[in-house]
């Protein structure tokens, strides 16, 4: 029996990761950047024997159906091939989330999953060679290795494709974000599938490959002089940009929701009236709000007249990937 446990929090991207050059590596077409926040985690513990005879997965407790395990048995797959060690696994996940509204994340779910993995089969990775081995799970989970600010290399290999955590003089500890959990039951496009249409589809696409290398610079030198309004200004246009191409893509599609509107206008009407904040949005209609820490009350409360609390997360930065101990 080889047993592991490891925590990994989810992280959200303030210049993002749209499109891949390599389906199979999951080798990104840009650069991204990210946050790492300690609101939303999971815990997986996963245990190798030949007793078993099959791969099983369990999310919050429940036998998950073939389809979940699926990826999961892909992600095993790789690292049973990278220790060389062949036997079938038991997964169990807890996803830690403030409300139930949806936020599973697959940055925390496939990274808690690869340093489980890394401590049960003794692979002793490196926090780079494990970075490589989450990012074959998920893009983004590779960027939740490291708390923090963190970019993700783009490279163009397995082996040069990995996150690194970019030096900021801990200024993440001044930073917040609120999240604004929108409901509005739209069917989503995975991101997956979302991504690899706007990359053979989409008329903007070019562009924004171009624009995310230059909003990867701002965003660095912003970090690097604690500049929170030039940090704030280029998340959301790069934001903006990136949900710009699913428009454009063919057929066109948006995560955008009628939730999500309200939640952006809001922001920008506050920002107006004189508050600091700047908003961004993934695959799909959740909105998150950059703000700094000591005005994140004041936010809190303006935000609090259009939508409840229930809608409303505070996340502050977290920590990198951590390893636990198995419950025997
Ligand atoms: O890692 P994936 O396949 O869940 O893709 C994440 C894509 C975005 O969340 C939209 C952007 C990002 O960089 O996290």
């Amino acid at each position: 029996m080889h047993n592991g446990k490891a925590r990994a929090f989810t992280n959200i991207a303030l210049i993002k990761y749209w499109g891949k050059k390599d389906q199979q590596l999951i080798l990104p077409m840009n650069n991204s950047l990210s946050l790492t926040l300690d609101a939303f985690y999971t815990e997986t513990s996963v245990s190798f024997s030949k007793d078993y005879t099959k791969d099983t997965f369990y999310l919050d407790g429940q036998l998950q159906d073939e389809k979940a395990t699926q990826k999961v048995r892909h992600f095993l797959d790789l690292a049973r091939n990278q220790a060389g060690i062949f036997k079938y696994a038991t997964v169990c996940s807890q996803n830690f989330v403030p409300t139930a509204a949806g936020l599973a994340s697959s940055a925390s779910g496939l990274a808690a999953l690869a340093g489980a993995c890394n401590n049960a089969l003794k692979l002793d990775l490196s926090p780079k060679e494990l970075s490589r081995l989450a990012r074959k799970g998920s893009g983004s989970a590779c960027r939740s290795i490291y708390g923090g600010f963190v970019e993700w290399e783009k490279g163009n290999s397995d082996q040069t494709s990995f996150a690194v955590p970019i030096a900021s003089n801990h200024w993440e500890d001044e930073l917040a974000m609120i999240f604004i959990l929108i409901n509005d039951k739209t069917k989503e496009v995975p991101s997956r599938n979302g991504m690899q249409r706007t990359v053979d589809t989409s008329s903007y696409y070019d562009s924004w490959v171009k624009s995310a290398d230059l909003d990867i610079k701002k965003a660095k030198d912003a970090i690097t002089k604690n500049d929170f309004h030039a940090l704030g200004k280029v998340t959301e246009s790069n934001c903006l940009k990136m949900h710009a191409t699913t428009l454009a893509a063919s057929p066109p599609f948006t995560y955008w929701s009628p939730g999500s509107l309200k939640a952006m206008n809001k922001v920008q009407a506050m920002r107006q009236a004189g508050q600091n904040c700047y908003f961004t949005m993934d695959a799909g209609p959740n909105v998150k709000v950059l703000c700094r820490k000591k005005e994140v009350e004041d936010i809190y409360h303006e935000l609090q007249k259009d939508f409840p609390a229930e809608q409303l997360v505070i996340a502050y930065a977290g920590k990198g990937i951590e390893s636990l101990e198995m419950e025997v």
